[in-house]
């Protein structure tokens, strides 16, 4: 509500500027203003998020079939969100890692020369990217997600946001190293949402990898009955994700999305994880029984909501038919593998833009 101040005759002279006195200061009351202030229709009906009612509602974690699943665009990820599946996550990673020899990245970063900017998509519980920033203190690592569910305490280098990256990236800076891994069910288009955004928020000579785990179950040697409950669960996945628009095979097809989109030095490895302890190598071996660990763990949260969604089958439904699959994930006469494709490549350095 507007306020009178005080003029000549108020009783209340004593502290006014000498030189505005006798002078009586008149605030209009704008109609409308002494009550209820009308909002300008044309500015949307609909609320901006302050960060702080943002961060609440990010956190409010809704719950179906007895697991809780991302708040910030409830419904557009399938997996769950809660500390089964973080503990999951972690689990997978340090399989990931051990994979790869321990390597974070392959891009040929170097640790003399840091990147200076670096970009995590989707980063899960966020462990890769915090070490990416202890590896790299002066580089600045930025991770995103739909679920705040990376820790508090991290290296001050490393900033999380809360972020659905199949929206238009508005960074303020460009980055020299993006990175993806085991995004599979996160977009509906990997090349349009993510691929093109990377090469565009990239610097010149800038690199962008993808670490992505093929949700195409293989065998070499005939031990995986292609009809089995297994094999029919990872085939099921795959339609349930086509059903619901969402991208699960993403490994094999990282390649050609790269080299159409405009990156150069494109290069592939495929790695072959075991899905139990069958191998022969100790190495393999051991990393089989991370990825058994792994899939049993995961395996009720990969279903329910996708194959609710996509099948209509209940929860009792899903249930029952993951019993067998377990069987088979964990009978080490099946000597099934799923490839993990890692891909890296370099957006054209600016001498290269002007040929
Ligand atoms: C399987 S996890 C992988 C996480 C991490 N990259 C890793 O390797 O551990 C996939 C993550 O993608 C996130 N996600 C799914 N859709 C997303 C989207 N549209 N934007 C941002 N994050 C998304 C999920 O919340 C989940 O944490």
């Amino acid at each position: 509500m507007a306020r009178q101040q005080p003029g000549p005759g108020s009783g209340d002279e004593s502290n006014a500027d000498p030189g505005l006195q006798n002078f009586r200061f008149t605030f209009t009351a704008t109609p409308g203003t002494s009550g209820f202030i009308e909002p300008d229709p044309k500015l949307g009906g609909q609320l901006r998020e302050s960060s702080e009612s943002l961060s609440e509602s990010v956190q409010d974690f809704p719950e179906e079939f007895g697991r809780t699943y991302h708040a910030y665009r409830a419904g557009s990820y399938f997996f769950p969100n809660d500390s089964i599946e973080q503990e999951r996550l972690a689990l997978q990673s340090n399989a990931l890692r051990k994979l790869f020899g321990g390597r974070l990245y392959f891009a040929p970063l170097s640790e003399t020369t840091s990147p200076r900017t670096i970009l995590d998509v989707a980063t899960g519980v966020g462990d890769w990217a915090v070490q990416m920033g202890d590896l790299f203190p002066d580089a600045q690592v930025i991770a995103t997600d739909l679920s705040p569910i990376q820790p508090k305490q991290v290296p001050p280098n490393v900033n999380f946001y809360v972020e659905d990256s199949s929206d238009p990236w508005e960074y303020s800076q460009s980055f020299d190293y993006v990175h993806t891994r085991a995004i599979s069910g996160c977009w509906s288009s990997f090349e349009r949402q993510i691929a093109e955004q990377a090469f565009a928020a990239l610097e010149p000579g800038g690199w962008f990898e993808s670490q992505e785990v093929d949700c195409t179950i293989a065998c070499d040697d005939g031990t995986l009955d292609p009809e089995g409950p297994m094999a029919t669960w990872f085939r099921d996945i795959v339609v349930a994700g086509e059903r619901c628009d969402r991208c699960i095979v993403i490994g094999s097809t990282l390649r050609e999305v790269y080299e159409r989109v405009g990156f150069v030095d494109v290069h592939e490895r495929i790695f072959k994880m075991p899905t139990n302890g069958w191998a022969k190598d100790d190495g393999l071996k051991e990393l089989g029984r991370m990825w058994e660990r792994n899939l049993l763990q995961g395996l009720s949260g990969f279903s329910f909501s996708l194959f609710n969604r996509a099948f209509g089958r209940t929860a009792a439904e899903i249930e029952v038919s993951l019993v067998d699959v377990r069987r088979d994930i964990s009978d080490p006469r099946i000597h099934a593998y799923l490839p993990i494709y890692v891909v890296w490549g370099r957006k054209p350095p600016a001498s290269d833009h002007l040929k």
